[in-house]
């Protein structure tokens, strides 16, 4: 029966190859399955004569035997190198550096516009809010600038479309932060418009802004911070003094110039843009626009509800991206919304 040894070592190779413990039960069969090799043999017995069967059942067993011996060990060796691989692969190593906690940082905008917030806090301004789809009323009605009016055109605005697909009536992105005032206005002669003296205004108010807008100092969604002061004698002298402060403090530097550009805006009058530049630095004896303010227009403060008789503020506009611009010697106000933090990690 050398047929049997060659069976068995077959039975041996063929298990040895496998390290799938699926693929080596499929291997088993073709041996000792139900027409397995040596099923087969085992079936094939009874045809022998009774003198022979005896010895040739017991080498069948042994091979079969020798066989099972086979499987067995192949199914252990399997099941323990599946083991190790599992355990070298959850293995825990402890000498690995620990996670650090990714840091954020604020946003150049955000620092600029917590700058503005503290400094103006420490001369008495508060914080106003306002929101940021606007209606068409605060954002130009209220501000002296009615329907038709030509100067709704020095804004590009953003209309908003309604679930008809036509432009939503009477409702914008704010293209800018003006309409603040109007709602401030309001809400402060609703509180204190019965007292003999009505309390002083003061307020900034920062927040996102929208226009048709873009180039190298002019982004889409963009910021800005309105400030409103109203009140008993107030002069553009004070706005001048306010804002030159301001700047000072701002940029910590005297090597600025700044200067009041007669303008015009249809809530204010007289009315100015603010532009400076610096004397050195990156954006050396480069001119740029960064607010527009004024005398409240008498028209905007009887629409609030308020005297002009008796009172008057100034109000300004100021473009906190610009300032952050200057303030970095950044020439692109753009890629300060582009979200790539490589540029923006290097102002934390
Ligand atoms: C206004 O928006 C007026 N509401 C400002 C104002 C307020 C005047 C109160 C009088 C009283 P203007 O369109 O110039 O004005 O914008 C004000 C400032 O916002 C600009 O000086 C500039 O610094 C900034 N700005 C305007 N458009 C953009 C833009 N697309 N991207 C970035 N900054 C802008
Ligand atoms: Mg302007």
């Amino acid at each position: 029966m050398d047929n049997l040894d060659q069976i068995v070592s077959e039975a041996q190779s063929a298990f040895a190859a496998i390290s799938d413990p699926d693929a080596l039960e499929q291997v088993k069969a073709r041996f000792l399955g139900k027409s397995g090799q040596i099923t087969e043999l085992l079936k094939g017995l009874g045809k022998l004569p009774p003198e022979e069967k005896k010895t040739a059942g017991a080498t069948i067993n042994r091979a079969k035997e020798a066989v099972e011996i086979a499987l067995n060990a192949r199914r252990d060796a399997i099941r323990k190198a599946t083991l190790e691989a599992r355990l070298a692969e959850e293995a825990l190593d402890v000498t690995l550096p620990g996670r650090a906690e990714a840091r954020g940082g604020l946003h150049p905008v955000t620092r600029t516009l917590e700058r503005i917030e503290s400094l103006f806090h420490s001369i008495g301004f508060e914080v106003a809010d306002g929101p940021e789809i606007e209606t068409d009323f605060h954002n130009f009605t209220a501000l002296n600038t009615p329907e038709d009016h030509p100067a709704r055109s020095m804004h590009d605005t953003f209309y908003l479309q309604g679930s008809d697909g036509k432009v939503a009536d009477g409702v914008l992105l704010r293209t800018h932060t003006s309409p603040i005032q109007a709602r401030y206005m309001q809400a402060h002669v609703a509180r204190y418009g019965q007292l003999e003296k009505m309390p002083e205004i003061r307020i900034i108010a920062p927040g996102r802004v929208y226009r048709v807008d873009s180039d190298a100092t002019h982004s889409p969604m963009f910021h800005q911070v309105e400030g409103l002061w109203v009140g008993e004698g107030v002069s553009f002298a004070d706005l001048k003094g306010v804002i030159a402060d301001f700047l000072r403090s701002f940029f910590e530097s005297d090597d600025l110039k700044v200067r009041f550009r007669p303008s015009f805006f249809p809530f204010t009058e007289p009315s100015a843009e603010i532009d400076v530049a610096f004397m050195s630095g990156p954006l050396e004896g480069r001119w740029l626009e960064i607010a527009g303010c004024g005398m409240v227009h008498p028209d905007v403060l009887r629409i609030a509800g308020i005297d002009p008789e008796k009172y008057t503020g100034f109000a300004f506009g100021f473009g906190p991206d610009r300032l952050t611009m200057l303030r970095y010697g950044v020439n692109d106000l753009r890629l300060f919304f582009e979200g790539d933090l490589r540029f923006l990690r290097q102002f934390v």
